[in-house]
């Protein structure tokens, strides 16, 4: 399984430290929430942060646009060459166009489902993209509850993904702890989002591994 710890749950008072804490971790990737007040009910860093963060981090970032105006914020954030940079489905009106924008760069394309939205839109985008990130939890704010039907679409986005691009990643984020880690790896996924889980331990590393099974 890989782990992506979301910084949003860090200490913002100590964000460099915090980052050189976690690139410390066996960690794979460090994931980035960018909100703009619109797009979900809460404002996170733009990219005068996130270039200081690329600056000192050891590990890639995969960036999670939860923004109005996908396109504008692509232009913003495919500089700092995140490792991936991911877009929420409900939001683009010409996806695949912004697809290959984010590609044409060498920068790994995500789309990002809420909860409740079904994969049926994903079909002909899959074998474009590298990474479909699922919402377990109403995007906006870390420390939320993981919502029990995003189980089965996992599961199902699994089998579509192995029919349509096997290459691509399937990342679930929201709610996650040692207590379902299990039960996502056997569902399907290959990459998991952890915020309040991996900050809120005393012991980062130790966290960190206890998702890595
Ligand atoms: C929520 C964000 C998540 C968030 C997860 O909108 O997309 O990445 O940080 O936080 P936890 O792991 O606490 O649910
Ligand atoms: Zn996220």
């Amino acid at each position: 399984m890989l782990v992506a710890p979301s910084l949003l749950s860090a200490d913002f008072l100590n964000l460099g430290k915090e980052v050189e804490t976690i690139c410390a971790t066996t960690c794979d990737y460090l994931h980035i929430d960018v909100m703009d007040g619109h797009f979900v009910p809460n404002l996170t860093i733009g990219p005068l942060v996130v270039e200081k963060i690329a600056k000192i981090a050891t590990k890639p970032l995969d960036i999670h646009l939860m923004t109005r105006n996908s396109e504008f914020f692509v232009k913003l954030f495919a500089p700092l060459k995140p490792a991936f940079l991911s877009v929420h489905i409900e939001e683009v009106c010409h996806l695949d166009r912004l697809i290959e924008e984010i590609k044409s760069q060498g920068i790994k394309a995500g789309v990002v489902l809420n909860p409740h939205t079904s994969l049926e839109n994903l079909r002909y985008i899959l074998p474009k993209i590298d990474l479909v990130l699922l919402m377990s939890v109403n995007p906006g704010f870390g420390g939320q509850k993981f919502i029990p039907y995003t189980l089965q679409k996992l599961r199902d986005l699994r089998i579509l993904r192995d029919e349509l691009n096997p290459q691509c990643l399937i990342e679930i984020d929201g709610g996650i702890s040692a207590q379902n880690i299990v039960l996502l790896k056997e569902n399907g996924a290959d990459m998991v989002v952890a915020g309040s889980y991996i900050f809120g331990a005393k012991d980062y590393y130790e966290a960190v591994e206890s998702l890595r099974i």
